[in-house]
């Protein structure tokens, strides 16, 4: 049954805004390596510096977070539509949650330790 509680009302949230995030990335994503065409190679360089500091890093955490999450969500959603899934009471959200925790975990650990 669909609550406002519920683990499916969850995801769905996490979906939407995991996938809003991927497409205000894309935009900035745009933005920033267009200043080379707009304001000049000087301009373009000062932003990669920005973008190379350790604020910058943690975003970058968190979008491989999004990107992991919206993708393996979007996976189960439609193997779940399908009906390509056994039945499940989570619909599988626990291995998707899991994964995607352990996958993040993973990458960030080689992320920080190199
Ligand atoms: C492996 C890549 C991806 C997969 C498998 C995937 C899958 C999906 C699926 C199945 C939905 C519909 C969810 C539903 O009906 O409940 C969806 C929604 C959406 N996706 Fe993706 N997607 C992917 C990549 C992306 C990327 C790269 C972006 C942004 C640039 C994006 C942005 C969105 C947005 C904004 C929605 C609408 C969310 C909503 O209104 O609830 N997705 N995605």
């Amino acid at each position: 049954m669909w609550r406002v509680y519920s683990i499916q009302n969850l995801m769905f949230i996490l979906h939407r805004g995991t996938g809003l995030a991927l497409v205000a990335y894309l935009i900035a994503h745009i933005l920033t390596i267009s200043t080379a065409l707009l304001w000049g190679g000087a301009v373009f360089t000062s932003v990669m510096k920005k973008l190379a500091e350790p604020s910058f890093m943690a975003l970058d955490i968190a979008l491989f977070g999004c990107v992991l999450f919206h993708a393996l969500n979007g996976l189960r959603v439609m193997l779940n539509e399908r009906g390509w899934l056994p039945e499940r009471s989570d619909g599988y959200a626990g291995p998707v949650i899991a994964t995607t925790i352990a996958v993040w975990l993973g990458a960030g650990a080689v992320a920080i330790l190199g």
